[in-house]
């Protein structure tokens, strides 16, 4: 299925870097979901890319019910191409469905209300449990200084596997 789009979902910005890069890469137009259901026929077929809450790709749903969905990138603070079996579970994606996980980053100032307090107290936790360890990985470390300072880890780098899916999709060479 040849997506005619990139549809997305984002709260504090690293999605919406990711659909710039790619829009920039296809050439594809992206657009934020709300902009999509005005100017965005319904049944296209689509890229959706949508921040991961608690292993749910945000306006997943919404998008399903309007577009055809060709692939799903959700973008999380953890890394790149992990937590793929929750992510399929939680968001009910069939085998069929090309699904994949993108790094975003964690940006505290942008965060409010309730989502600011859940990020606080899983930080907290987590930050806890990791000091208290003697051998924290490279991986470990790298999470406790997220939740610490935020970061960003948005690059063309981690959509090597989407971009790779689109040419063996469209037959085109990026
Ligand atoms: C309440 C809450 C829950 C989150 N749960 C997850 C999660 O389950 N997995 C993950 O990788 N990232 C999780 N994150 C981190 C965000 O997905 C991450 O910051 C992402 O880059 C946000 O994208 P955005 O800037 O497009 O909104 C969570 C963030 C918040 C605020």
């Amino acid at each position: 299925m040849e997506p005619k789009a990139i549809v997305y979902t984002s709260n504090t910005g690293f999605t919406a870097q990711y659909a710039a890069l790619l829009a920039k890469k296809t050439g594809l137009h992206a657009y934020a979901l709300n902009e999509a259901l005005e100017k965005v026929p319904e049944g296209s077929a689509v890229i959706y890319m949508g921040w991961i809450m608690a292993g749910k790709i945000q306006g997943f749903i919404t998008a399903a019910k309007h577009y055809q969905v060709a692939a799903v990138c959700g973008v999380g603070m953890n890394p790149t191409g992990s937590q793929l079996t929750t992510v399929r579970q939680v968001n009910s994606l069939g085998a069929d469905m090309p699904v994949f996980t993108l790094q975003g980053g964690l940006n505290m100032d942008k965060l409010h209300g309730f989502k600011k307090l859940i990020l606080k107290s899983i930080g907290g936790t987590m930050g806890r449990q990791l000091m208290a360890k003697q051998d924290r990985t490279p991986e470990e470390d790298a999470i406790l200084d997220m939740f610490r300072n935020g970061g960003d880890r948005v690059s063309m780098q981690n959509l090597k596997d989407v971009i790779a899916w689109y040419e063996q999709e469209t037959g085109k060479k990026l």
